[in-house]
């Protein structure tokens, strides 16, 4: 598929006005999406867990306005008017009204809340935006109803990703490929797919309990991190590792070798940060408490032989992840020994999840 497939040749229905709800989760990802090209294509493939607890409930009202000159809409968080939110979604539409052309007919207000604290620190772009795209293409079902269940979702997709990258994970569940991967069938860098091949049992409901260490905004963004990529000297290694780490994956995901997916999971978690250590400027997202965590997570694995690991994002924060079966003695663990390091005790429990949700 390419972009043109997004364009729409006509509708067929016409809409005065009306409300769309959807619930979108946020994902973590295991091989990590660091550097993109020009309309946010990535510079790697990534893939990601689906989380199940950490999500964006966003409803989108629309009605049939007569200038059609400009987009119209207003935004509210949690209740809240929110004029600082406006210009990051109006970037949004104008990178998405050619495949959505009949956002500027409509006057919208979206309203949104997420299930996870504002200030945890937790990045909301990937379940906000992934739940924005899907309210507009429930908008776009209601002009054009033939619409199909999977290009609808491919185009949400699509939407999301040219919102924020990561976002285009947060459609589907439970692990979600976004970048082409020449070993993985069906990949795109256009959107995300659900990962096609075999998962084994031992990835069925993996725990992530993320750790909040700082729950500040932090001082560089993921997009100025990503820009950072373009001439940095390793780039083109990292990439390449990239494509290997995913492909080592795949025996991994079906065979449940959790020794091997620790490996390659911390050794993406930790070269995501190496990177922004080695870009000019550099710069350092981890806390003292971050490396605190890591090294506990380290000695508490040697001594139990359990197999827990740690990921990171583009921050202080941990996500230690775990299967299912090991619940009990692991939080038991991270309540003793870890949530010490956490600002004011704060974490999150969650674990892996199916997708997003329409709402009635
Ligand atoms: C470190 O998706 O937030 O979380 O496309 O600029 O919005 P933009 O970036 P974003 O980057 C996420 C980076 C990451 C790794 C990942 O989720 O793959």
């Amino acid at each position: 598929m390419t972009e043109k497939d997004f364009i729409p040749k006509r509708y067929s229905e016409s809409m005065e006005h009306g409300s769309v709800s959807w619930e979108a989760p946020s994902n973590i990802a295991l091989v990590k999406y660091w550097g993109k090209k020009e309309h946010q294509i990535p510079a790697n493939p990534s893939v990601s867990f689906t989380l199940k607890n950490c999500r964006t409930i966003t409803r989108l009202d629309f009605s049939k306005k007569e200038n059609q000159s400009d987009f119209d809409f207003e935004i509210y968080f949690e209740g809240n008017k929110k004029e600082d939110f406006k210009p990051k979604i109006k970037t949004f539409f104008e990178r998405i009204v050619q495949y959505v052309p009949f956002l500027k007919e409509y006057k919208f207000e979206i309203h949104s809340e997420n299930t996870f604290p504002h200030s945890s620190g937790i990045a909301s772009s990937a379940s906000g935006m992934s739940a924005l795209a899907l309210c507009v293409m429930s908008l776009e079902k209601k002009l054009n109803p033939e619409m199909r269940e999977g290009f609808f979702r491919k185009k949400a997709s699509f939407l999301a990703r040219l919102g924020s990258g990561s976002a285009c994970r947060s459609i589907e569940g439970d692990l979600v490929v976004w970048g082409k991967h020449q070993e993985t069938r069906g990949s795109s860098d256009l959107f995300g797919i659900k990962y096609p091949d075999e998962v084994h049992e031992n990835f069925k409901n993996y725990q992530d309990t993320i750790l909040l260490v700082d729950k500040g905004t932090k001082e560089v963004s993921s997009s100025v991190g990503h820009n950072l990529m373009h001439n940095h000297p390793f780039a083109e290694a990292r990439f390449a590792q990239a494509h290997e780490n995913l492909a080592k994956l795949k025996p991994v995901f079906a065979e449940g070798d959790l020794e091997k997916f620790i490996e390659i999971v911390e050794n993406e978690a930790l070269t995501l940060h190496s990177m922004m250590m080695s870009s000019r400027p550099y710069f350092i997202l981890m806390k003292p408490n971050t490396l605190e965590i890591i090294n506990k997570i380290w000695s508490f694995r040697k001594r139990t032989e359990l197999p827990v690991c740690f990921t990171l994002d583009a921050g202080a924060n941990v996500h230690v992840l775990y299967p299912e079966k090991d619940k009990v003695k692991v939080l038991e663990f991270i309540k003793n020994e870890l949530v010490a390091y956490c600002e004011n005790g704060h974490y999150i429990c969650d674990s892996v999840g199916d997708g997003a949700l329409k709402l009635k």
